[in-house]
């Protein structure tokens, strides 16, 4: 059982995608619990702000020592599992499939979702967090890649895919006969001809070595076509 709590100042940006399709199922499989915290919750000024200008001036707004510290160290109380502090942000450690295998076998990981200009200084030097993006871009804000990193995390957790297998053998968990990451290969359903496109011989044939075979091969073509730097 893998426990997400996410604070952000926006919850209701995040609402909606952890009820639905995969993570919904996650979650009723006890595999997941994911916990959503409102950080101007645990402001303690009088109108419930969060963030204030820079010093030395600039743009935009930075988010605040005491709401930011008082709510983590708050949601930390609410589990005995101290568990993971990542914080989200352009300016970390990048994201990547070994990342979601090694999230989906912690107990607790605790998201903070950054905004605007990012966080006071102050707040990484007290908590110490990790820091993680989803890619070289910036986003407005940390909850998109907080769902990201939950999503692929989740999936991995045994037991909440139908068919455990499919996480191992598609794109970048190809590694059995390969020993690196490859693309996945291209899949087929019914019907074996849609106008005038067969789906592939050896597919339809039931021999599982040459479709093996097969699939090892499309899958570094189009590794080495696409993305030629995961082959080095
Ligand atoms: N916040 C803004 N940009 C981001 C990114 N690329 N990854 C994670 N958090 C972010």
């Amino acid at each position: 059982m893998l426990r997400i709590d996410i604070l952000t100042i926006f919850p209701e940006i995040l609402e909606n995608v952890f009820t639905t399709s995969m993570l919904k199922i996650a979650a009723e499989k006890d595999a997941l619990e994911v916990h959503l915290h409102d950080i101007r919750d645990y402001t303690t000024n009088k109108h419930k702000r969060v963030d204030d200008r820079p010093f030395g001036g600039g743009p935009g707004m930075v988010l605040c020592c005491q709401p930011v510290i008082d709510a983590i160290t708050a949601v930390r109380a609410m589990s005995d599992v101290e568990g993971r502090l990542i914080f989200t942000g352009p300016d970390g450690n990048t994201f990547n499939q070994s990342y979601a295998q090694e999230f989906s076998e912690e107990e607790r990981i605790i998201f903070v979702c950054g905004r605007y200009e990012g966080f006071d200084q102050r707040i990484f030097e007290i908590l110490q967090p990790e820091i993680f993006s989803i890619g070289d871009y910036v986003l407005t804000g940390g909850e998109l890649a907080a769902a990201v990193m939950a999503d692929a995390a989740a999936r991995l957790i045994p037991g909440v895919l139908g068919h455990d297998q499919s996480a191992v053998e598609e794109s970048f968990s190809l590694n059995t006969e390969h020993g690196g990451a490859l693309l996945d290969y291209p899949h087929y359903t019914q019907p074996a001809n849609y106008e005038g496109l067969e789906v592939p011989e050896i597919l339809r044939g039931g021999n599982h070595k040459l479709i093996n075979e097969w699939r090892l091969e499309r899958s570094l073509e189009k590794t080495k076509k696409i993305r030629p730097d995961l082959l080095k």
